[in-house]
């Protein structure tokens, strides 16, 4: 059985390269990974006090539970100011509680980092690692996967078209289905 992998997308832009680059490693994962983009844009931001004795959002509880069910986490993001986009945090904030029930607790990750520019935003790519080792979620290491002029590598349709980078995110893809048998 392929494990089933949620993905996290951290942009909401229409026609976000990010997202466009998730559903091609959606495609490019072959019968050991089963990849599906869990929906981040409408979680309200994180107030504890919504976390109380009443329901908390529903939006909420529907993350929640869509993550929980999921074998390993994988990230798709750009980069904003040298770091992740708030909307990103936010959805690590929102899993992380109740305090005790985490989602994140040992879910095995990765993280693709997608930019037009030339760095493949490494900023994101590193500042993410920080709250996922403090939520206890093995992060892969090796190997690493900065996309960078993400804009030459798509086509109008958002598929890939440069067969270099299936290749490598093929790869990637390989070393993250042996990567969640490790830590599982
Ligand atoms: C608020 C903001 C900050 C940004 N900061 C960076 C940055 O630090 N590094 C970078 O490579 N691109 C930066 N960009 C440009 C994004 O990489 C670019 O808009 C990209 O297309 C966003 O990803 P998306 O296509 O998935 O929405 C920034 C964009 C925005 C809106």
């Amino acid at each position: 059985m392929a494990y089933d992998v949620a993905v996290l997308v951290g942009s909401l832009r229409n026609g976000s390269f990010s997202r466009a680059v998730a559903e091609n490693l959606a495609t490019l994962a072959k019968d050991k990974l089963a990849l599906r983009i869990v929906e981040i844009g409408d979680l309200p931001l994180y107030n504890p006090d919504l976390d109380g004795d009443a329901p908390p959002p529903a939006p909420w509880t529907r993350f929640r539970n869509e993550v929980s069910r999921a074998d390993a986490v994988l990230f798709v993001t750009p980069e904003y100011n040298r770091s992740i986009p708030g909307l990103l945090k936010n959805a690590l904030d929102v899993g992380s509680r109740p305090y005790g029930q985490s989602v994140w607790q040992g879910k095995p990750t990765a993280i693709v980092s997608v930019s037009p520019g030339l760095l493949g935003a490494f900023g994101a790519n590193h500042h993410l690692r920080q709250p996922l080792v403090f939520l206890d979620m093995p992060v892969m290491q090796q190997p690493e996967a900065y996309v960078s002029k993400v804009g030459d590598l798509l086509d109008k349709g958002g598929k890939l078209t440069n067969e270099d980078t299936k290749g490598f995110l093929s790869n990637f893809l390989a070393a993250f289905a042996t990567w969640i048998g490790k830590h599982k």
